[in-house]
């Protein structure tokens, strides 16, 4: 078992010709905590499209956990165990918080040819979903409908319904966006700790949760990696302070998708 999980080569994607993300290799070491950061526009939800297949890249390769995954489908990099929080884990916003995991559980199985089950196997959904439900803090909630969970709240349902598939890996993009300074927290500790035994790329612009939570930082600039390594040596390197030069380090970013045309 290679202590390498997930690894990309020369990865490129170009709109147009405008290259978002231009020869990335990146290598994420298995149970690590790693981030993608970077200034609005480098490339990071970009680069995250291409590692879950909703974008197709121009060039180059990843491989994950041995495996070349370069013209895989979403649905099969999901099925072996990569899995993006907040795309495929929907939220319904009419079911309550429980049934919502308990879908999710039940997706994970590929219930669609045995609709109809055992109570004994309905009861384990439910013992899963309500495991699932304490380990994000939201045993209180389980009976309140999706839609009317506070906002902190929904992006912890959501970390739990991709919980749900039992990912090995787990990437997030911006798991904190928008976030009240104790819904930050909450979520840093829970991200600490349902990372225990799998592996988490995220992509986060609060640079005090990267420093706090992260293993390992990669700087994208312009599609491209300008730095890479632990906090204290990426936020030391001049370049890094440069491209950040003119923005509040401790909040980089501007909210996403003002830019995409
Ligand atoms: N579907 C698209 N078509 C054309 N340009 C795109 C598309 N998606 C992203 N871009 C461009 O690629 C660059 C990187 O975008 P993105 O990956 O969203 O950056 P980040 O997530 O780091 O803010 C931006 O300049 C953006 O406008
Ligand atoms: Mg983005």
């Amino acid at each position: 078992m290679s202590d390498i999980i997930l690894q990309t080569e020369d990865l490129t994607k170009e709109f147009r010709g405008f290259v978002a993300v231009q020869g990335v290799n990146l290598s994420v070491r298995r149970h690590s905590i790693h981030a993608l950061i970077g200034p609005n526009g480098a490339g990071k939800t970009t680069c995250f499209n291409l590692l879950t297949k909703f974008l197709i890249p121009t060039r180059g390769r990843i491989t994950y956990d041995g495996r070349d995954i370069t013209s895989m489908k979403p649905a099969e990099v999901a099925r072996l165990g990569l899995i993006r929080s907040f795309q495929i884990s929907a939220v319904f916003p009419h079911l309550t918080v429980l049934e919502n995991v308990r879908v999710a559980l039940q997706r994970e199985r590929g219930a669609s040819f045995d609709f109809w089950r055992s109570e004994t196997v309905l009861d384990r959904y439910n013992r899963r979903a309500e495991e699932l439900l304490e380990d994000v803090g939201l045993t209180d909630y389980a009976t309140l409908q999706a839609g009317q969970l506070p906002y902190g709240r929904k992006r912890a349902l959501e970390i739990a319904t991709t919980l749900a598939m039992d990912p090995q890996m787990m990437l997030l993009d911006e798991p904190t966006a928008g976030m009240t300074h104790e819904d930050v927290d909450r979520i840093v500790a829970l991200i600490r700790r349902v990372s225990k035994g799998r592996t988490v790329l995220l992509v986060e612009h609060n640079l005090k949760v990267v420093e706090g939570l992260c293993d390992v930082i990669t700087v994208l600039t312009r599609g491209q990696v300008l730095a890479e390594g632990d906090y204290a040596s990426v936020s030391r390197n001049p370049e890094v302070q440069a491209a950040y030069l003119g923005t509040d380090p401790a909040s980089v970013g501007v909210p996403e998708g003002a830019s995409h045309g």
